[in-house]
């Protein structure tokens, strides 16, 4: 039988990027993504007034990360990564939320994905972002495909 204290332990949390955080986010990055930012790339979005960084954490453990820009109503999913073994247990789910929740002032929320990222597609399509548009080579070795959400109503 499964402990509850443990149960209690393990439940997702949301809460703000700290600078103590970047070890596991570009450890968490490298595992995900084919273009991390780097270290540097992190500081710069720690530092600007205008992105909202959230990581979840499952007991003590950093397992994914997101990072949205707010500018005027839109906002901008700039990344999104969830490790390879806590994934399809809703975390990217909650992460999105969070971050849309988190930035009262968004009537629009748009992305951009690779048109290979079948994950990323459905999570996206999953919570109501459509298709409205592709960038041409905007990944050097492929297009993106634009998504958006209207978050009013
Ligand atoms: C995309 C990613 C963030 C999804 O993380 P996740 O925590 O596994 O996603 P969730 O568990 O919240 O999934 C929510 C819904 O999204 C959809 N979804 C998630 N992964 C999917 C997959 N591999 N195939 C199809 N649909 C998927 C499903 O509808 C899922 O709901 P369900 O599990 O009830 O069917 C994760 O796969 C990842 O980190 N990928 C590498 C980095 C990346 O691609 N980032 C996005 C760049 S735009």
């Amino acid at each position: 039988m499964s402990d509850p204290a443990s149960a209690r332990s393990s439940r997702p949390t949301i809460r703000r990027m700290e600078s103590s955080d970047l070890p596991t986010v570009l450890e968490t990055d490298t595992l995900c993504l084919p273009r991390p930012w780097g270290e540097v790339g992190w500081r710069e979005e720690l530092r600007s007034p205008f992105n909202l960084l959230l990581v979840l954490e499952e007991g003590d453990a950093l397992v994914g990360h997101i990072a949205v820009q707010l500018v005027g109503d839109e906002l901008h999913i700039t990344t999104l990564a969830v490790r390879p073994e806590h994934r399809r247990r809703g975390y990217a789910r909650i992460l999105v939320e969070s971050a849309i929740t988190g930035s009262p002032d968004a009537r629009f929320a748009y992305l951009e994905v690779r048109p290979s990222n079948a994950a990323a597609r459905g999570l996206y399509g999953a919570l109501g972002f459509a298709e409205v548009g592709r960038r041409r080579r905007y990944y050097g070795d492929e297009d993106a495909l634009l998504m958006a959400r209207d978050l009013r109503g």
